[in-house]
C-alpha cells in the first residue's frame, strides 16, 4: 500500500513542532472571548486592577465594531507597552506564592494578547508625572506620543476580523450590547467606588456614578439602586453575616464574611438573572453559593421561582483558588461546606427577622432591621377566651394559639401594632385591620398557615428528628375509605407517621383510621391531614423522607391545618391571628411565598379618592 507522506493530512504520523505564538493566542482567546462582552469583562478587570476610580466604556455595533476602555488608573510606561500585548506577560504576580493569595482581577497575562490576535488593537497610555502619553499600534507594533491625561485606554474594533467563523456566532447587536451592559453591571456591583459609564454609537446608554466604598452600606446600597433599580433595593434586606474564628486552629482562616441583599420571597423572578454573587470583590458563577442561597428560601419559595440578591463572601484568599477557570468566573472552596453554610446561614437569618413591624411605607415588606417579637407582643398576660362564632364547638383558632391576645375591651393603641387593630373580615378570604399608616390587608389562610408551618418546625426541631411531634389521640378515630395504595402507603410508613405526630392504621382492607393528630394540628381536618401527608409519602422514598423532606412535609400539614378561606372569624380571633403574625419568623409570606399581608397607606388611599389636591 502506498502512503502519501507529504500531506500532513493523510499521514499516520505528522512530525511535533510548536505552535507560533499568534496561532497560540488565537486558540487562547476561544477561551477567553466569546463575545464582545468577554472583551470588555477583560479591559474593565485591567482598569480596575490598574487602580481606576472612572471607567468608561464606548461600544459601536455592540462592540464588534469597536470596544474602548478608558480609565484614569496607574498607566503603563511607553517602554512597557509592548509587553502589555505578550503572551503571559503580567505585572500582577510573580510567584506561585503570588498566585495562591492573588489580590487583583487578572493574573494570567493572558488577556490582551488574545484580543490582539483577534482583533485590532491599540493601547494609549500614560504615566502620571509624565510629559506625554503613547500610542501603541497592535497590529505593527509601532509606538508614537499622543495627547491624553493619566491613565490608560484601550481599543479593539473589528473583533475576529482574522477567525470570522467565530464572527458568525455573534446575534444582533442589539444582543451583544445587553451582553456587554451585563458585563458592566457585573464590575459596578462589586465597586461601588468607581464610577462607570456606557455608551453606544455616541450615545449615553448606563452612568452610574462613584457613591464609596463596598463595605460602607450607605454607597453599596446606592450602587445596588442604581445599577438594578430602586425595586430590588426596596424589596431586598440586608445581609450581614461573620463566622467566627474556630479556637485552637491556627492554619484556619478564622472569618468568612457574607453580605449584601437578598430579595425578598415576593421579588422572585422566573429567570436566575438578578443573582450576583462576588467571591473576594470577583463576580463568580458558583454552584455552592447559589444552592446555599437558593436553599436558605426553600421555605419561603416553593417551585421554579429564583431569588434576587447580590451576596459579597469574603474569605482568606488561600481558601479560594480562583485559577479555575480561564475566563475566572468560576472558582474552587477549599472547604465548600463551610462556605454553603455561611451563605445558606446569613441568607435565612435575614429573610427569617420579622419585618411586620415597620409598616411604614406602602409597600412594608420592605423594611431593613428586624423588629424583636418583644417589641410587639407586649399585651399583658390575661388569657382570653373566644367566643364560638358558629356556636357548636370551640374555636378551631384558640387551640392553636398558644400567645394570649389582647383583651378586646381595653382601649386599643392600634399605633402600637404593626398589623394594626382589626376591623372586619372580607368575603370570609381577608382581614381588614388599621394601623397608625392605614389600612392592612391580611390573607388570613396564607397567615395562618406560616404561623402554623413555623410552630410545627419549632417543635420538629425539639425533638431533633428522633423523638415524635407532640401529638394528641381523637377521641373517636376519624375513618375514611382509602385507596389500596394508601393503604399501603400507611402500613410500610407507620414509623414515619409516627414521627410526624399521625396515628394511621388499616381499619378494613378499604379503610384507614386517623387516631392521633399532631397536637397544633388538632383541630384541622384530620381525614385531609392524612390523605396529603400519605401522597406526600408516596412521592418520596419511605425510609429518607422525614431527613430529606421534612420541611416539605410539615408545610404540607400547615397548609391542611391552617384556616380554611370562608371560616367566619371573630374580631378576637383576627386580632389573636394579627398578633401572632407580629410574633413569627417569616410571617411576611406563607409558605408557599405568596405574602401573607399588604399595607395601604392613608397616603394611597387619598390618592385614590384625590383627596388634598
Ligand atoms: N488599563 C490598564 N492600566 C494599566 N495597566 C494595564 C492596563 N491594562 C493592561 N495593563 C498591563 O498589561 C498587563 C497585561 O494585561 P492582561 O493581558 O490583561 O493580563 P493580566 O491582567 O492577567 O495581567 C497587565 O498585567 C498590566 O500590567
Ligand atoms: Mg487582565
Amino acid at each position: 500500500m502506498n502512503i502519501d507522506t507529504t500531506s500532513p493530512v493523510n499521514s499516520p504520523r505528522r512530525p511535533i513542532r510548536e505552535l507560533p505564538d499568534t496561532l497560540i493566542s488565537q486558540i487562547a482567546a476561544g477561551e477567553v472571548v466569546e463575545r464582545p462582552a468577554s472583551v470588555v469583562r477583560e479591559l474593565v478587570d485591567n482598569a480596575l486592577d490598574a487602580g481606576a476610580s472612572q471607567i468608561t466604556v464606548r461600544l459601536l455595533a455592540g462592540g464588534v465594531r469597536l470596544i474602548s476602555v478608558e480609565d484614569d488608573g496607574a498607566g503603563i510606561l511607553p517602554e512597557e507597552l509592548p509587553m502589555a500585548l505578550k503572551r503571559h506577560a503580567t505585572s500582577k504576580i510573580g510567584s506561585l506564592a503570588d498566585l495562591e493569595s492573588v489580590g487583583t482581577m487578572g493574573f494570567r497575562g493572558e488577556a490582551l494578547a488574545a484580543i490582539n490576535a483577534i482583533a485590532d488593537c491599540a493601547l494609549l497610555s500614560r504615566v502620571s508625572g509624565q510629559a506625554h502619553a503613547y500610542l501603541l499600534e497592535g497590529q505593527t507594533g509601532e509606538i508614537s506620543p499622543v495627547a491624553r491625561s493619566t491613565g490608560t485606554t484601550v481599543e479593539v474594533k473589528e473583533l475576529f476580523f482574522s477567525t470570522p467563523a467565530r464572527r458568525k456566532f455573534l446575534k444582533t447587536d442589539a444582543t451583544e450590547l445587553a451582553h456587554c451592559v451585563e458585563a458592566v453591571r457585573r464590575h459596578a456591583l462589586a465597586r461601588p467606588d468607581v464610577g462607570f459609564a456606557i455608551w453606544h454609537e455616541g450615545k449615553p446608554v448606563e452612568q452610574w456614578r462613584r457613591c464609596g466604598a463596598l463595605d460602607h452600606l450607605p454607597a453599596l446600597e446606592q450602587r445596588l439602586a442604581d445599577v438594578l433599580g430602586s425595586d430590588f433595593v426596596e424589596r431586598s434586606v440586608w445581609v450581614d453575616f461573620s463566622t467566627s474564628a474556630t479556637p485552637g486552629r491556627p492554619d484556619y482562616a478564622p472569618v468568612i464574611k457574607v453580605w449584601g441583599r437578598a430579595g425578598i420571597p415576593d421579588a422572585a423572578r422566573a429567570r436566575s438573572d438578578q443573582q450576583f454573587c462576588y467571591v473576594n470583590g470577583r463576580f463568580v458563577r458558583d454552584k455552592v453559593i447559589s444552592h446555599a442561597a437558593r436553599s436558605a428560601y426553600e421555605d419561603v419559595l416553593h417551585g421554579q421561582r429564583q431569588p434576587v440578591y447580590a451576596l459579597y463572601i469574603t474569605l482568606d484568599p488561600t481558601r479560594v483558588d480562583v485559577n479555575v477557570h480561564p475566563t475566572k468566573i468560576e472558582v474552587r472552596f477549599r472547604d465548600s461546606r463551610e462556605v454553603h453554610q455561611a451563605v445558606r446561614h446569613a441568607v435565612e437569618s435575614a429573610l427569617a427577622a420579622p419585618r411586620a413591624g415597620h409598616a411604614t411605607q406602602d409597600n412594608a415588606a420592605v423594611v431593613d432591621k428586624p423588629v424583636a417579637p418583644a417589641q410587639v407582643s407586649d399585651w399583658g398576660q390575661s388569657a382570653m377566651r373566644f367566643p364560638d362564632p358558629v356556636g357548636h364547638r370551640v374555636s378551631d383558632m384558640e387551640a392553636l394559639w398558644t400567645v394570649p391576645p389582647p383583651p378586646i375591651a381595653a382601649p386599643q393603641p392600634a399605633h402600637d401594632w404593626p398589623l394594626g387593630r382589626a376591623l372586619a373580615q372580607l368575603k370570609g378570604v381577608y382581614i381588614l385591620a388599621e394601623n397608625a399608616q392605614g389600612l392592612v390587608i391580611v390573607d388570613m389562610h396564607a397567615a395562618h398557615e406560616r404561623i402554623v408551618y413555623e410552630r410545627l418546625k419549632a417543635q420538629w426541631s425539639q425533638t431533633q428528628g428522633t423523638a415524635s411531634l407532640p401529638s394528641q389521640p381523637l377521641l373517636i378515630p376519624a375513618t375514611f375509605a382509602a385507596t389500596t395504595f394508601e393503604v399501603a402507603t400507611a402500613e410500610a410508613n407507620a414509623a414515619t407517621l409516627h414521627l410526624l405526630g399521625l396515628d394511621v392504621t388499616p381499619f378494613s382492607e378499604k379503610t384507614l383510621a386517623v387516631r392521633a393528630v399532631p397536637s397544633t394540628l388538632a383541630q384541622g381536618d384530620a381525614v385531609e391531614l392524612a390523605r396529603s401527608v400519605l401522597a406526600e409519602l408516596c412521592r418520596h422514598e419511605a425510609s429518607t423522607v422525614v431527613q430529606r423532606a421534612h420541611n416539605e412535609l410539615l408545610g404540607t400539614m400547615a397548609c391542611h391545618g391552617a384556616v380554611r378561606a370562608n371560616r367566619q372569624l371573630t374580631l378576637e380571633e383576627m386580632n389573636a391571628l394579627l398578633r401572632q403574625m407580629e410574633a413569627t419568623e417569616r410571617s411576611d409570606q406563607c409558605n408557599h411565598g405568596r405574602p401573607t399581608w399588604r399595607p395601604i397607606s392613608l397616603r394611597a388611599l387619598d390618592t385614590l379618592f384625590m383627596r388634598g389636591r
